[in-house]
């Protein structure tokens, strides 16, 4: 079994600037990392896998020892076939530390070998995930500085022309409290 490999497992739909900055953390700490995305994930994607990879690869291109690959069905028959010896995960709040802990001790159930290694992404992601990516933008609010720029570009040519991406990622607060307040004066 090769030590040096670790798998970090996930959907990426999309990958955020979270991911991003979990896979340069890992890449530092292992010899080598695969990035695999889930392929028959129960959820309809946004991205279809060609995509997510299309922009892993562009986005782990300066990361030497960073593999992309995609997996089906159970991620430790992933992970033995690869040879990985760890599954790299990330916890970024409390409220993800009970999913990733069961999933973790499944997993460990599944392969006793297999071991699990957090890390925490930048405190400036710690809100950030796909799924609020996803929502922010298909309801047009700007998502610059939570995704790689590649990223935001696939969603504005996936949502156009309903996504009209600000140029700002600032949200601007309406005046009319301002102006409600003035009233009851
Ligand atoms: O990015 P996500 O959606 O949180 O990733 C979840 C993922 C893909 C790591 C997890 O759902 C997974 O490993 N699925 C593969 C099927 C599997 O092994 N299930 C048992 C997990 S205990």
């Amino acid at each position: 079994m090769n030590k040096g490999t670790a798998i970090y497992p996930g959907s990426f739909d999309p990958p955020t600037n979270g991911h991003l900055d979990l896979i340069e953390r890992g890449s530092k700490i292992f010899e080598e990392l695969v990035v695999a995305i889930l392929r028959n994930s129960e959820k309809s994607p946004m991205f279809s896998v060609a995509e997510r990879l299309e922009m892993l690869k562009e986005l782990t291109a300066p990361l030497k020892n960073v593999r992309l690959d995609t997996f089906d069905g159970l991620m430790v028959e992933y992970a033995k076939s690869i040879d990985a010896m760890c599954v790299l995960r990330g916890i970024r709040a409390i409220s993800d530390y009970e999913y990733e802990l069961q999933m973790a001790l499944m997993n460990r159930k599944l392969e006793p070998t297999l071991e699990t290694v957090f890390m925490m992404p930048a405190d400036k992601y710690s809100y950030v995930s796909s799924r609020l990516v996803r929502e922010v933008a298909q309801a047009g609010g700007p998502v610059r500085g939570l995704v790689p720029d590649v990223v935001e570009q696939k969603l504005r040519e996936k949502l156009d022309p309903a996504y009209k991406l600000r140029d700002t990622n600032l949200i601007e607060v309406p005046r009319k409290t301002e102006k409600r307040r003035k009233k009851k004066a």
